[in-house]
């Protein structure tokens, strides 16, 4: 589902990240782990097609990023990709509901029933209507959780979807995620440092200067 060779990424003279090379099949949950400003969230907006690497490959579903043009990007992201957001990008004038609705409507697939079923598996069913502003964080966080995984997308990329969520709740959109990537076949790359977050993964790994390594689950601070 998504092949990284050889990624590298620089802002301006600075190196980012070097040598990323990962495989991701259908079906699989990775823990990306990896200390504050190492990158992560630099890479998902790679994969995602928002920033660029300098060099290697990117691979999401088959298709290789560099061949793509705008439109052909958009479509792909918008076919394919969950991406939950660190910062969430809730958009404030829409209700919840219509927030979660988003991916469908722009595939054109029928929206009510689907949202509902995923706001109720995020434990928002209640808040529907609701505008964000009228929102908690770790209810916004769910927002953009639902939001991400509505369209049931071959690829979820999740920067730190837990990390304003008390450890019941966290466990249940944790649950939410392991769900789909079980019953819908996606994979799910997953930047976390929560050691619960970690619990869930497949595999779990680190992102450091040099590349990605397989890392102990015990490394991660509980
Ligand atoms: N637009 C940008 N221009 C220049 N440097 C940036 C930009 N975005 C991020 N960086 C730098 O790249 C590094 C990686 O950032 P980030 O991907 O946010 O790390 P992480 O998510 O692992 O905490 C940081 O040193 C950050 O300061
Ligand atoms: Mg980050």
């Amino acid at each position: 589902m998504l092949s990284l060779e050889s990624l590298c990424k620089r802002y301006d003279q600075t190196p980012v990240f070097a040598d990323v090379t990962l495989a991701l099949a259908r079906g699989e949950f990775v823990a990306l782990l990896g200390e504050s400003g190492v990158g992560k969230s630099t890479l998902l907006n790679c994969i995602a097609g928002l920033d660029r690497a300098d060099s290697g490959r990117i691979v999401v579903a088959g298709t290789d990023l560099a061949g793509l043009d705008d439109d052909a990007g958009a479509r792909l992201r918008r076919e394919h990709l969950g991406f939950v957001f660190q910062a969430f990008h809730v958009l404030p004038h829409l209700t919840v509901a219509e927030n979660v609705s988003l991916p469908l409507r722009l595939l054109g697939r029928p929206h009510a029933a689907p949202v509902q079923a995923m706001l109720d598996a995020v434990g928002l069913g209640a808040l529907a209507a609701r505008l964000p502003a009228q929102l908690s964080g770790g209810q916004l966080q769910r927002v953009a959780i639902a939001r991400a995984l509505v369209h049931a997308p071959g690829l979820i990329l999740a920067d730190e979807p837990t990390g304003n969520l008390d450890p019941a709740t966290a466990e249940r959109v944790l649950e939410v995620l392991r769900t789909q990537v079980r019953e819908a076949g996606s994979a799910c790359l997953l930047v976390t440092h929560s050691a619960a977050a970690a619990a869930h993964a497949d595999r779990v790994l680190r992102l450091t200067p040099a590349g990605i390594e397989p890392a102990l689950r015990a490394a991660v601070q509980p």
